[in-house]
C-alpha cells in the first residue's frame, strides 16, 4: 500500500529543548484509554465526525455534477469551521485546471471586499453554498440575505431560489427553517458534528466536489488514518504520538506551537489547524486558563519573516514542519552561464529540491539553538494524503484536549462577544448587553493620538 503520510518526531527528540521518549511513553497508559474511548464513541455513534468517512458521498457529488453544469462559480458564504476546511482542501487538492468551476469563499462582513465580489461576479452562472452549522451565524447570515435580494432582483423568486443551496443543521436554526420557507436545496450538518470537525461531512464536501476535488479519495485517507490514530499502541498511532508531543511541550513552557508548511498549496491548512487547535484546546479549566497557542507559518516564505523569532527569540515554541515529499510538478533553474561561485550553484537544480534544502538548513538551525522541531510529510499533495492528514488532527485534538482536561468540543469563550454584538445590532434578548457596553465605552478614560 502506498504511503500516505508519516509523522516523523525524531528531530524533537533531541538533548537541547526536546523531549524524552521515555516522558512520551509515560503518557502511553492515560493515551490509550482517551483512544478507546473515541474508539468506543465512534462505534455508539456518540463521536459521529469518526464516521464521516463511511457516509456514502454520491448523492452529494451527484448534486455537485448538476451544479456544474449550469454554473461556474460557487461562493460559500460561511466563517470558522463552516468555511476553513473546504478552503483548505480546494487550495491543496482542488483542480488546477484553467477554467475549471472555481470556488470562492466570503468569510468576513467587510463591505469593500463584499461589494467588490458583488461586482465581479458573474450571476447568471453563479451559485451559492450558504453554510452554518447553528443557522444563526451574523456574518454568514448578513451575507445571505444581501446575495439574496440580488439574485431576486435579477432572476426573480425562483431564479434566487435555484441559486442556493444551503447546509445547516438538520432540525434546528433559525436558517432551516428559513430554507424550509423557500424551498431552497438543503444540505446537512450531521447531528453531533461541530463546525471544526465537519470537513469531511457536506459542510466541506460539497464545495470540495464543486471544485473538481476527488472526495472518494479524499474519505478513503481519512478512514486509512482513522484506523491507525485509533490504534491502542502509541507507537503505532501518529494522532497520539502528535498530542502527546504537543502536551509535553506545553507542559515544558513551550506553549506555541508554529505549524508550518512548506508548500503555498497548504497555507490554508494551516488556517484550519490553527482552528481546530485554538478553538478545541483554549479553555477554562476550573480557576486556571489552559491552552496552547497555534500559530501559522509558510515555508519558506517565513524564514523571511517570522524565523529570526524562532532563533533568537523566547523559547516558548516548537515548530511542525509539514513537507510535500513528491511535488506534482517540476520547474528547474537554468544552469547559470556567467554567475559567480556564490550563486552558480543553484544552477540545475529543480525548485523542490530548493525547497526542500530550504527545510533541512532551518529545520537544523532551530535544533542547534535548542527549539525542537517534528515533521508531517505528505507523500504527496494528493486526496487521500491530505484526507489522512485532516483525520490524523481531528483525532490528535481530542486527544490533546483529554491529556489537557479540557473539553474539545465546546467554544463557550467565543459567545459573550457575540452577544454584545448582537445587542449593539438591536437584538431585544440582548439589550442589556449593549447598554453595559455603552455604559463602559462611556466611562472609559480616552488616552490616544492621532497624525
Ligand atoms: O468550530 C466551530 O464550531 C466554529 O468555528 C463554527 O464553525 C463557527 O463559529 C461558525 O458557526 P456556524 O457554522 O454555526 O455558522
Amino acid at each position: 500500500m502506498v504511503t500516505l503520510l508519516e509523522f516523523d518526531l525524531s528531530a524533537a527528540l533531541v538533548e537541547k529543548g526536546g523531549i524524552r521518549l521515555e516522558d512520551l511513553r509515560a503518557l502511553e497508559p492515560e493515551l490509550s484509554s482517551l483512544v478507546a474511548a473515541m474508539d468506543s464513541g465512534w462505534r455508539s455513534g456518540s463521536l459521529p465526525f469518526l464516521g464521516l468517512p463511511d457516509v456514502d458521498p454520491e448523492p452529494l457529488l451527484d448534486l455537485a455534477r448538476q451544479a456544474r453544469q449550469r454554473f461556474d462559480r460557487l461562493v460559500v458564504l460561511g466563517i470558522g469551521g463552516s468555511s476553513l476546511g473546504a478552503r483548505a482542501v480546494l487550495d491543496a487538492v482542488g483542480s488546477k485546471e484553467p477554467g475549471h468551476p472555481a470556488v470562492w469563499f466570503n468569510e468576513n462582513v467587510d463591505p469593500d471586499d463584499f461589494r467588490q465580489m458583488m461586482e465581479a461576479l458573474d450571476w447568471e452562472r453563479t451559485q451559492f453554498n450558504v453554510i452554518t452549522k447553528s443557522g444563526s451565524t451574523i456574518e454568514t447570515l448578513s451575507g445571505m440575505f444581501i446575495v439574496l435580494e440580488e439574485l431576486e432582483k435579477r432572476f426573480g423568486e425562483g431564479g434566487a431560489r435555484e441559486r442556493i443551496v444551503v447546509t445547516t443543521d438538520p432540525e434546528t436554526g433559525p436558517l432551516r427553517a428559513f430554507a424550509r420557507e423557500r424551498g431552497f436545496t438543503a444540505l446537512q450538518v450531521p447531528p453531533g458534528v461541530g463546525g471544526r470537525y465537519s470537513v469531511l461531512c457536506p459542510v466541506g464536501l460539497y464545495p470540495c466536489a464543486f471544485g473538481g476535488v476527488d472526495v472518494a479519495a479524499l474519505l478513503s485517507g481519512a478512514a486509512r488514518a482513522r484506523e491507525r490514530c485509533l490504534s491502542p499502541v502509541l507507537m503505532d498511532n501518529p494522532a497520539a504520538l502528535f498530542a502527546g508531543l504537543q502536551v509535553l511541550h506545553y507542559r515544558s513552557n513551550r506553549p506555541i506551537v508554529v505549524f508550518m508548511p512548506y508548500a503555498t498549496a497548504l497555507g490554508a491548512l494551516a488556517e484550519w489547524f490553527c482552528q481546530l487547535w485554538a478553538e478545541s484546546l483554549g479553555k477554562r479549566r476550573g480557576e486556571e486558563l489552559v491552552g496552547p497557542t497555534p500559530l501559522r507559518a509558510l515555508g519558506v516564505t517565513d524564514q523571511h519573516s517570522q524565523l529570526q523569532l524562532y532563533m533568537e527569540g523566547p523559547r516558548d515554541k516548537n515548530v511542525v514542519l509539514v513537507e510535500v515529499k513528491q511535488f506534482r510538478r517540476s520547474v528547474r533553474v537554468p544552469m547559470l552561464q556567467g554567475a559567480s561561485e556564490a550563486i552558480a550553484h543553484l544552477g540545475g537544480k529543480d525548485l523542490g529540491e530548493i525547497l526542500q534544502a530550504e527545510l533541512q538548513g532551518t529545520q537544523q538551525a532551530l535544533i542547534e539553538v535548542g527549539c525542537p522541531t517534528s515533521n508531517l510529510r505528505l507523500s504527496s499533495l494528493t486526496p487521500g494524503s491530505l484526507g489522512a492528514l485532516l483525520m490524523m488532527l481531528e483525532v490528535a485534538t481530542p486527544l490533546a484536549g483529554g491529556l489537557l482536561g479540557v473539553n474539545p468540543y465546546d467554544q463557550p469563550g467565543v459567545e459573550l462577544g457575540k452577544r454584545y454584538a448582537h445587542g449593539l445590532l438591536g437584538r431585544a434578548k440582548e439589550a442589556q448587553h449593549a447598554e453595559s457596553l455603552r455604559a463602559a465605552l462611556a466611562g472609559r478614560t480616552r488616552v490616544g493620538v492621532t497624525i
